[in-house]
């Protein structure tokens, strides 16, 4: 189950988003916004957060005018590692080294086959583990307030 949410800019990216997940048969849960209407990004990067990092979705794809505050909004939220991305190869690579389970798109940067490129690798790579596992659980310990050297 894929996490998907959007602020007011974003809405036909997200479309598109949707159609690229039903081609590749995942299922996906849209937590907002469902409207025009102008609204908060942090409360919708919030809610698909919450929905990756309690396990009730996999990963989750997010998407504001330029991607930063809804990426910022998802990692203040304890387990997400969410990544904002334009080109498809620091997509892969933050599946590969970094574990990220959110992706955030700038609807206002990007263009729909673009992303929906980077989606599909993004959601095709796996995390390579190894020495890179030590690295993700460096991370974990950041978030808990821990020394990590
Ligand atoms: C909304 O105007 C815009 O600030 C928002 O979509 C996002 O780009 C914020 O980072």
């Amino acid at each position: 189950m894929i996490a998907l949410a959007s602020d007011h800019t974003a809405l036909e990216l997200k479309e598109a988003i949707k159609g690229l997940l039903q081609e590749m048969g995942l299922e996906y849960k849209d937590f907002g916004t469902y409207t025009a209407e102008s609204c908060d990004y942090p409360v919708f990067g919030a809610r698909a957060a919450r929905a990756v990092a309690r396990g009730e979705c996999d990963r989750g794809i997010i998407i504001c005018g330029t991607g930063v505050g809804i990426s910022l909004a998802a990692n203040k939220i304890p387990g997400i590692r969410c990544v904002v991305c334009s080109e498809p190869y620091s997509a892969k690579l933050s599946r590969m080294h970094n574990d990220s389970n959110m992706l955030a798109f700038g609807a206002r940067v990007i263009g729909t086959e673009m992303a929906k490129m980077i989606a599909r690798i993004w959601l095709e790579t796996p995390f390579e583990g190894g020495r890179h596992q030590r690295r993700v659980d460096m991370l974990s310990a950041l978030e808990r307030g821990e020394e990590i050297e």
